[in-house]
Formats: C-alpha cells, sequence, structure tokens
C-alpha cells in the first residue's frame, strides 16, 4: 500500500471526485476549440436517414456504434451501483466500457468483485482495464494481468495524467521510466494496450515517443472537458499550495482537436481514440471525420448514470442520434465514407 491507498483515503477521493467532476468549475468546455472545426453541408445527401449506418469494427467484433464509455470510477462504497447501471445500458446500446482505474485491485483482492459479479452478468460486455502509468511503473506486470484477467477485459489502458497526479494532495507524481514500462507491458500482456490522457492531451513528440514504441491505440482525452487539475485543486483548502497553483495552472493541456491534429501529422501506425470534450454526437461526428476511431465520453454519461436508468440510456441515445444527423448532413452513409470524404475544415 502507498500513498493515498488507505481505505478512508480511497473512498473520500472517489467521492470527491464524482462530486467536482459534476462541477461546471471543472470544466473547459470553452477551451476545447471544436467550434473551430466545421463539417461541410452537403444539400444533396442522395440517401435516406434510414440509410445511415454508424457501425464500427473494433478486436474483430462489429460493434453498433463508435462509441464508448471513458474510464470512470471503481472499488469505492458506491462504485457497483454505477458501474452496474453504466455496464447495463453499455450492453443494451453495445457500447465499449472503459473502467475506472483498479488500482484499488493491487493490494485489497476484494475489490475485483465488483468486476467477477458485472462480467457474470454481463459476458459479452466488451470492457476494457485501468491503471495509472505510475501504478504500472512500480507493479510487476504478472500483477497487472491479473487484473485484466480478473475482469476479461479485451485491452487495457494505461491512463497518464502528471498534472492530475502532482496537484493531487494524495498523488503521486512519479512517472520515471514511464515509456520503458509501456514498452514492456506491450511485449508481456495477453491484451492490446491503449494509452490515454485524461483530459491534457497529447503534443505531437508525446505522440512521436508513443508511436515509436509501437503502442496500437492512442485515446487522445485532451482539454475541452472535464480538467483533472481544477478538480484536485478544488479538493485543498484555498490558501493552501496545491489549490493556488490550480487556478494557475485552470486551462493547462492540449485540447482535443489540437492533439488529434497532432497525431495526424505524424500519420500514426496507431489508431486514433478521441475523449475529452465530447459533449454531443456532433462533435463526435467532428473528430471521427478527423481520423478518430472511436469516441469516449466521461462527464455527461456519469452526470446522466446518477440521474437514472432511463436517463443514461436517453443521453446514449441522442448522442447517437447526433452523429447520424451529422452523418446524413454532410451525406456519409457509414463511419467509414465520413472518415475519408473530407468533409472537415478548419475555420
Ligand atoms: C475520470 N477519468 C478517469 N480516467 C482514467 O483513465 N481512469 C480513471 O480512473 C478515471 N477516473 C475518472 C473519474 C471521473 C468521475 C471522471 C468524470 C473521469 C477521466 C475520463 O476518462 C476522461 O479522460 C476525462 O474525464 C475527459 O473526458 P470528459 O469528462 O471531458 O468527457
Amino acid at each position: 500500500m502507498t500513498k493515498g491507498d488507505s481505505f478512508q483515503e480511497f473512498e473520500q477521493r472517489k467521492g470527491d471526485h464524482i462530486r467536482l467532476a459534476l462541477s461546471q468549475s471543472s470544466q473547459t468546455e470553452s477551451l476545447s476549440g471544436i467550434d473551430r472545426i466545421r463539417l461541410k453541408h452537403e444539400a444533396f445527401p442522395e440517401m435516406n436517414f434510414a440509410d445511415i449506418d454508424v457501425s464500427c469494427e473494433l478486436f474483430g467484433k462489429k460493434l453498433r456504434s463508435p462509441f464508448f464509455v471513458s474510464s470512470m470510477t471503481a472499488g469505492h462504497a458506491g462504485s457497483l451501483k454505477l458501474n452496474h447501471r453504466f455496464a447495463k445500458a453499455c450492453s443494451e446500446k453495445s457500447w465499449i466500457m472503459g473502467v475506472g482505474s483498479q488500482r484499488r485491485e493491487l493490494f485489497d483482492e476484494n475489490a475485483g468483485q465488483e468486476w467477477q459479479q458485472i462480467r457474470a452478468e454481463f459476458p459479452d460486455l466488451i470492457l476494457l482495464s485501468n491503471i495509472g502509468l505510475s501504478q504500472l511503473i512500480k507493479t510487476p506486470l504478472e500483477k497487472i494481468q491479473k487484473l485484466i484477467s480478473s475482469l476479461k477485459a479485451q485491452a487495457l489502458i494505461v491512463h497518464t495524467n502528471p498534472l492530475q497526479e502532482a496537484l493531487q494532495p494524495e498523488g503521486t507524481p512519479e512517472f520515471e521510466h514511464g515509456l520503458k514500462a509501456l514498452k514492456n507491458s506491450l511485449q508481456f500482456l495477453s491484451v492490446p494496450v491503449i494509452v490515454k490522457e485524461t483530459g491534457c492531451g497529447f503534443s505531437k513528440a508525446s505522440l512521436e515517443k508513443l508511436n515509436d514504441i509501437g503502442v496500437p491505440i492512442v485515446d487522445l482525452s485532451g482539454l475541452g472537458g472535464t480538467h483533472w487539475g481544477r478538480i484536485e485543486g478544488l479538493r485543498s483548502k484555498p490558501i493552501e499550495k496545491l489549490h493556488k497553483a490550480s487556478k494557475v495552472f485552470a486551462d493547462w493541456g492540449i485540447s482535443t482537436v489540437e492533439s488529434l491534429l497532432n497525431a495526424r501529422s505524424i500519420g500514426p501506425k496507431f489508431q486514433i481514440w478521441a475523449s475529452g470534450g465530447v459533449r454531443s454526437g456532433l462533435d463526435a461526428a467532428k473528430f471521427i471525420a478527423m481520423g478518430a476511431s472511436m469516441v469516449g465520453i466521461a462527464k455527461p454519461i456519469l452526470a446522466a448514470a446518477l440521474e437514472s436508468e432511463e436517463e443514461l440510456l436517453s443521453t446514449m441515445e441522442q448522442f447517437e442520434f447526433e452523429l447520424q444527423l451529422a452523418m446524413f448532413c454532410c451525406g456519409a452513409k457509414s463511419i467509414k465514407q465520413l472518415q475519408e470524404n473530407q468533409v472537415w475544415e478548419k475555420i
């Protein structure tokens, strides 16, 4: 057990994260730059709305749509109910589900029971394991493999979050040998590794490093939505150093739009996923048109799930409908056409 891992600290932190993620003061939509990306209207779509097909393929499986629930919460008192709700809705809608950090399972074997229950009820759901890079660095890969196996996950997400760890009162801002740990994990683990940020995005140089070591998928998770520097700052008292610094770094990060442009510019071998500030199906359509294969949503899905099962399903349907509408109005019948028809422009 390391700093911040005691039962009480863990429960407190996870509760704070959910509460503060919902607050408007931790959101950075005005910095997303998504309004400067436009899809070109097509007055003659030459198809019927019913012809739109948003299905896609991942890990050899056909999916009904390119959406996933971005990794959120796990291993604390309220998480089973919430994750069960996410899993049920994802199963019904055939969305992929990224699970929240499985850090707790590294020192508390009982924490994994949450997933065994969910996996038993939803055997066909595509679940993505999750661990922080700072944990990956110091954990034997056999233990990481156990997290994946206990979940029967189709891939492992490794999240990198230097700003968050450095501003978190009980954080572990220890990222030395991160790329080496990632490289070793690619060779050792039984499933593909997806590297993601948590709302600060990626520069061209960072993406080149991931490309060089052969990471197969990068989820950009850039600035424009939930900001973890802001959230951690709000967890300290206003007079404290971390709180003051979080105000200074409140707009820190590279937007998802810019991260996507960075990714395109290096002609990557990895598949691009987009998350961070996706707030509508139109945002999703723009990211797909720019080259993303899958699109992830965290905060809006959390807010809906906390309200009710019905609200969650209707939010997911809204995202799907708006994606279809965007495709119809720019004349793209399939996800492939949306990616290949050059329907976006920067304004
Ligand atoms: C997150 N996020 C996250 N990411 C991760 O890789 N592991 C995790 O454990 C968590 N935990 C977490 C908890 C809560 C309550 C939220 C809202 C988010 C980050 C998330 O997956 C995503 O990258 C960012 O939140 C940006 O997406 P949105 O919120 O702007 O859609």
